[in-house]
């Protein structure tokens, strides 16, 4: 039987992580963690109960909030107290505000212990911010995603635009609006957005989907073929 790995995948918002690591893992045949879909499924329930700005001030609050809140992913849905919320997690209203969601240590302790649990049995492609630095600081392969902030508001405009073809918003607020969430990811305190020293960095501002996939790939296959475990 082939010896399965860990594969980490971090970086900032819509530098195309969750659809490279979608394929590399079905590629793979490993399963597709993506860990920042948790933490819009948090803030989707901050955001409907209208509880975003309590929580970032009253600890009880956050603490009674974060235990009676359960998310679960299975294949290619998230369910967030037993309610499917696959697509309501995308909005642009939680893209704005999960930053601040994330960035809440509550939040991240019970997130962190879901994943970490997740990955034990290795073969996982995991993708988000602090894969690679801090819930599996081990794993075998850490790829960090980059491209530029223009690049990647186009990217989310054409996403957006493909769920709702009457969005009215300018690539210019969405690139600020990523600016400002990159901003918000690697200076926060509990687990900043950076790359871990030993992550392979990977440019994907003139790279195909299939190419990113593809290098990973390859990259894979050499630290499968030489893991010991
Ligand atoms: O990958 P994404 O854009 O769906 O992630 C949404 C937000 O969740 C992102 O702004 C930062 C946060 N996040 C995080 O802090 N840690 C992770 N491991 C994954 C996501």
């Amino acid at each position: 039987m082939k010896k399965k790995i860990v594969i980490a995948i971090d970086g900032p918002a819509a530098s195309g992580k969750s659809t490279t690591a979608k394929l590399l893992a079905k590629k793979l045949g490993y399963i597709y963690i993506d860990t920042g879909a948790m933490y819009r499924a948090f803030t989707l329930k901050a955001l409907s109960e209208n509880l975003l700005e309590s929580l970032l001030v009253d600890e009880a609050l956050l603490h009674q909030f974060v235990a009676n809140t359960d998310v679960r992913l299975s294949d290619a849905q998230v369910w967030l107290d037993e309610r499917d919320v696959t697509a309501d997690i995308r909005s642009n209203e939680v893209s704005k505000f999960v930053s601040k969601i994330s960035a809440l240590k509550a939040v991240r302790e019970k997130l962190s212990a879901i994943q970490k649990k997740l990955g034990e049995a290795k073969g996982v492609v995991m993708d988000g911010r602090d894969i690679g630095t801090a819930i599996f600081p081990n794993a075998e392969l850490k790829i960090y995603m980059m491209a530029s902030a223009r690049e990647r508001a186009k990217r989310r405009y054409a996403e957006l635009k493909a769920q709702n073809a009457d969005l009215d918003v300018s690539l210019d607020t969405l690139e600020a609006e990523i600016r400002q969430r990159d901003e918000e990811d690697m200076n926060r305190t509990v687990s900043p957005l950076r790359k871990a020293d030993d992550a392979v960095v990977l440019d994907t501002s003139s790279l195909t989907v299939e190419e990113q996939v593809e290098r990973i790939y390859q990259l894979a296959l050499e630290k499968i073929n030489c893991s010991k475990e």
